[in-house]
């Protein structure tokens, strides 16, 4: 492991949505929790103050680093990926819980960390990668064909000008391959048609894409689902399991959320809608504007004919 970060004192990482993923995963004494994505331990401190024993799992090396040198009691750490939850649980002999919780998606610490590579604004190496390992960011847009990274910016970043920029990134990459995120934010710009997209940077959408690409977010977050339900205890005498909660920052996430939740037979969604940040919370947590948490519960099978519960309108 080569990088450490540089100050560690802006590295403030807010939970979102604290009030409501208390009360969707009841922390308390006796109860065990896995949070999928311990990134700076926000969730996990309150769901340990309550006290609930935490397994914290996050495939960043550093925000591990991180999270064990807190030295927080009743907090066990591993390192993984989500999507291999059973199978990292099981490894130290746990193979049920009372509680899961995902907040999906990338921290403050890693976007603050210029030198990951995630943010458009600081010049840094084009990685992108949580784990450190797999291909960079740099790797795709230097090797993949215009077609690949066209598809890569649509699919994942909902990009309108996909093509149009992947042209632009093959062209300015056979002149000097693109290394870093300012090089990369600059092509883009100057792809862009105009120069400029409407109300937002023009690489923010390509730059998300390239991130979700690169850490096969959504291939994570659909096993990851599975391997929660497969942890999660069944339910007790009076019908109650464990519950599952997960916060998710954009349509196609919470999409994958949705559907999955819906189509799970041995699960019982708490809410219609997925449950938003309070005005209060977004003013102060601008992380929090789009965060949307969907929980769901393990109950007897549902009679199917009586209807999902779930509100049929589909999200944007
Ligand atoms: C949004 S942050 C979590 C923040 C945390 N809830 C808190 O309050 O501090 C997401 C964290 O999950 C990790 N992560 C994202 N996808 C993951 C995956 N598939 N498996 C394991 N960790 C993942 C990231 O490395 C990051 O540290």
């Amino acid at each position: 492991m080569t990088h450490i970060p540089a100050d560690p004192a802006p590295l403030m990482h807010l939970p979102v949505l604290p009030a409501e993923v208390l009360d969707a995963l009841q922390p308390a004494p006796g109860k065990l929790i896995v949070d999928g994505t311990l990134g700076g331990a926000g969730h996990t401190r309150l769901l340990l103050e309550r006290g609930a024993h935490v397994i914290g799992i996050d495939q960043d090396p550093f925000a591990l680093e991180r999270a064990r040198a807190l030295n927080l009691p009743g907090l066990r750490v591993l390192e993984g990926n989500f999507r291999e939850m059973n199978t990292l649980l099981s490894s130290i002999g746990v193979t049920q819980v009372d509680g899961v919780l995902l907040d999906i998606g990338v921290s403050s610490f890693q976007l603050d960390d210029a030198q990951r590579g995630f943010s458009y604004h600081t010049e840094a190496p084009l990685d992108m990668r949580m784990s450190q390992s797999g291909e960079s960011a740099a790797d795709v847009v230097n090797t993949l064909s215009a077609e690949d990274i066209a598809s890569i910016l649509y699919e994942f970043g909902e990009e309108r000008h996909s093509r149009r920029l992947a042209r632009g990134i093959v062209a300015a990459r056979d002149q000097e391959p693109i290394l870093t995120t300012t090089r990369l934010a600059e092509v883009i710009k100057r792809s862009y048609p105009g120069g400029h997209a409407r109300g937002i940077h023009p690489a923010r959408r390509s730059f998300q894409a390239l991130r979700i690409y690169v850490n096969d977010e959504l291939g994570a977050l659909r096993e990851g689902l599975n391997a929660a339900l497969s942890v999660l205890a069944p339910p007790s005498l009076e019908g109650h399991g464990g519950r599952l909660a997960v916060i998710s920052f954009h349509s196609l996430e919470d999409r994958i959320v949705k559907r999955w939740m819906k189509t799970q037979p041995a699960l019982t969604p708490l809410h219609k809608r997925p449950l938003e940040a309070s005005d209060e919370e977004q003013a102060s947590n601008p992380r929090a504007r789009s965060a949307k948490l969907r929980v769901a519960e393990v109950r007897p099978p549902r009679d199917i004919a009586s209807g999902s519960g779930w509100d049929d309108e589909e999200t944007p």
